[in-house]
């Protein structure tokens, strides 16, 4: 990777240097807690986008596991300018992490101190180029999403991801690029890493945050971005699995995914099966706010 450094504990580290103990609680037991952010290389010059939602999920994530970040919003904030500064990275991913570290190897974490690590580099389109102007082909996987009252999915925490690869590895194994996840109930939660809109009859749909899904930020985006252009949002539904293949557009959003038509699901086209009108629409819209293209919502951007 082009980058070489990591903030580590309240210090720059050369990232070989950036080592933790092979007994750290978290690597047993999936006890972290981490983000995923985007900085834009923008028309103003490189900025982070919704940064002060990311760091606030990332404290909310920590309330279940009753962890304590060791340092202030600010002082993060602060850390993660600095490393992209010096970096000299105008697009990236950025990857915050909280976890439980090296004490006691008892699941329950004792005296495990809380380590917590900023690391950025650059990243291009998570399912490919080819994704955002064509769309995906995907899979309804076999694998359930873990119920919230199971372990909680409005937090972003490390262990949930081994659901995440089960479904993803899946459906890559079986020819497709991305798995779509169940819940429970049955009903349609989410991607393994991004969440999922349905279109239909100009009218646009997502899983309600009580069907077992991440609070997206890139889906709040969607929401504010289509209903500014006058769409109706339906944002607290359930969605049956069969809705899918009804659909007339699908796409995933997330901050890596950012937003994705899905064109295929189980091997039935979506619509016509390309990226559909409205898809397209609210993707413009989104590309045009991350890059700057517009005025609007500049207080979702922090800038270099
Ligand atoms: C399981 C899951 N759902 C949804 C999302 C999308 O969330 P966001 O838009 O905040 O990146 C992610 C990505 O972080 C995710 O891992």
């Amino acid at each position: 990777m082009d980058v070489d450094t990591i903030w580590m504990d309240g210090e720059f580290v050369d990232w070989e240097d950036a080592q933790i103990h092979v007994l750290t609680h978290g690597l047993h037991y999936g006890t972290g807690v981490f983000e995923g952010v985007r900085l834009y290389d923008t028309e103003n010059g490189p900025a982070i986008f919704r940064w002060e939602e990311h760091l606030d999920r990332l404290y909310q994530s920590t309330k279940p596991y009753d962890m304590e970040i060791p340092f202030e919003p600010e002082e993060l904030t602060e850390a993660t300018l600095e490393l992209l500064r010096r970096q000299d990275l105008e697009a990236a991913y950025v990857r915050p992490i909280a976890f439980y570290g090296y004490d006691t190897l008892g699941v329950s974490p004792g005296d495990c101190p809380t380590n917590v690590a900023i690391a950025a580099w650059p990243w291009g389109a998570y399912l490919g180029e080819d994704a955002l102007e064509n769309g995906i082909e995907v899979m309804v996987s076999s694998w359930r999403k873990h119920s919230s009252s199971q372990i909680p999915t409005n937090a972003k925490t490390t262990g949930l991801y081994v659901n995440s690869l089960l479904a993803g590895e899946e459906a890559r194994r079986n020819g497709y690029r991305e798995a779509i996840v169940l819940n429970k109930e049955g009903n349609v939660a989410e991607g393994p890493g991004e969440n999922i809109f349905l279109v239909r009859d100009g009218e646009i749909f997502t899983p309600g945050l009580s069907e077992s899904i991440l609070d997206g930020i890139t889906r709040n985006t969607l929401i504010t971005l289509a209903e500014e252009r006058g769409y109706e949002v339906h944002d607290n539904v359930s969605i049956s699995r069969g809705e899918l293949n009804t659909a007339d557009e699908l796409f995933f959003t997330g901050s890596a995914a950012e937003v994705t038509p899905i064109r295929q699901v189980d091997n039935v086209e979506i619509g016509n099966g390309s990226r559909g009108p409205v898809t397209e629409e609210l993707q413009e819209a989104f590309f045009d706010l991350v890059e700057r293209r517009t005025d609007d919502h500049d207080e979702w951007f922090t800038y270099l």
